[in-house]
């Protein structure tokens, strides 16, 4: 579980069962993960280490950049076609949000809903998810709002469906599922078909174009993009001591067009010796972090990728310049 992620929001208050000693030692997920990076070929990391208390601040400034379309076409998408939305989804429906998330965009949902029953959102920090579901709860008063602290990559329980309730809807929107690898998200839909069964899951996935607009959003003029990569080694100077000089290392990001995904690293500007928890490693003038992995998908793609999960896909809805589409799947009965 991602205990260092809540020791760190709430500045080493202790937020649900981690330990705030664990703060001051070369240890933990993080640490672990971040040995196991630099001692392995190629050199690579989960991205969810992006997201501290900083890194969250700053994805906030990268959806708002004019190069970064995907968060305000889904929502444009979302706020368009909610009408047709909730008609699938019927009277009393329950949203299961995968990731605590915008609460923007589920707002967009629950207003145009017949009397929603419940709003479930799963997420892996227990502090970030009481903080969104708090604030939601608030403007809906009349909504029962259930928190579920989970990671949802995993195998997932949820609360038995409330009587007289309508169909269970999976929300899994912003194209997260692009972080995945095609082995990881056919697996990820799996679970989610099964706690979903009888229902549906609403996707949005980010779509195959033109190079050079994928490009422009991933290398973004102001450099929030890059602040947000170099995130990864200042989170780790900040809460396992390392001491990563941020200027030795420069933020790339690409299209892998074969594929189908932005790749972003980081590379070392020169050759340098990196300790960490007891271990030097050496990196050369060139060499990469490999720190994420954000697929694209065509529409037909992702649908064979639902069916193959067994899941029966629907509408489509896209904006005008097909940037990003955002699906209906019916999950298997
Ligand atoms: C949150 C994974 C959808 O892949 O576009 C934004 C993260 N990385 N800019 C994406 C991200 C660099 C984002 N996702």
């Amino acid at each position: 579980m991602l205990t260092r992620t809540l020791i760190n929001i709430e500045a080493g208050r202790d937020a649900g069962g981690s330990r705030p000693a664990e703060n001051d030692a070369f240890a933990g997920e993080f640490a672990h993960d971040l040995m196991r990076a630099f001692a392995s070929r190629p050199r690579s990391i989960s991205p969810k280490y992006f997201y501290d208390e900083q890194g969250s601040q700053l994805f906030d400034r990268i959806c708002d950049l004019p190069e970064y379309y995907p968060t305000r076409t889904e929502v444009g998408i979302l706020a368009a076609k909610a009408g047709e939305i909730a008609a699938q989804m019927g009277p009393r429906a329950e949203i299961v949000e995968f990731g605590a998330g915008s609460l923007r965009k589920v707002r967009l949902l629950l207003d145009a809903m017949d009397r929603p029953a419940r709003y479930l959102p799963i997420d892996i920090s227990g502090e970030h998810l009481a903080r969104s579901a708090g604030a939601l709860q608030r403007d809906y008063p009349g909504l029962d709002v259930q928190p579920v602290v989970a990671d949802y990559t995993q195998r997932l329980l949820l609360p038995a469906t409330l009587p007289g309730a309508g169909r269970r809807v999976g929300f899994f929107p912003g194209s997260t599922i692009g972080n995945f690898t095609p082995a990881e998200a056919l697996h990820f839909l799996q679970v989610a078909g099964q706690v979903l069964r009888g229902g549906a899951l609403l996707l949005g996935a980010d779509l195959v174009k033109d190079p050079a607009v994928l490009h422009a959003a991933y290398n973004d003029a102001q450099g929030v993009t890059a602040d947000f990569n170099l995130n990864l080694l200042a989170r780790a100077n900040r809460e396992l001591g390392t001491r990563f000089v941020l200027e030795h290392f420069a933020h790339s990001a690409f299209y892998n067009a074969p594929l189908q995904r932005i790749e972003m690293h980081l590379v070392s500007r020169q050759r340098q010796r990196i300790a960490l928890g007891g271990e030097c490693h050496e990196i050369d003038e060139g060499e990469t972090l490999h720190t994420e992995n954000s697929h694209k998908f065509t529409v037909e793609g992702l649908r064979a990728l639902a069916a193959r999960a067994g899941f029966r896909p629907g509408p489509v809805w896209t904006d005008d310049e097909k940037l990003f589409s955002v699906h209906w799947l019916h999950a298997p009965t």
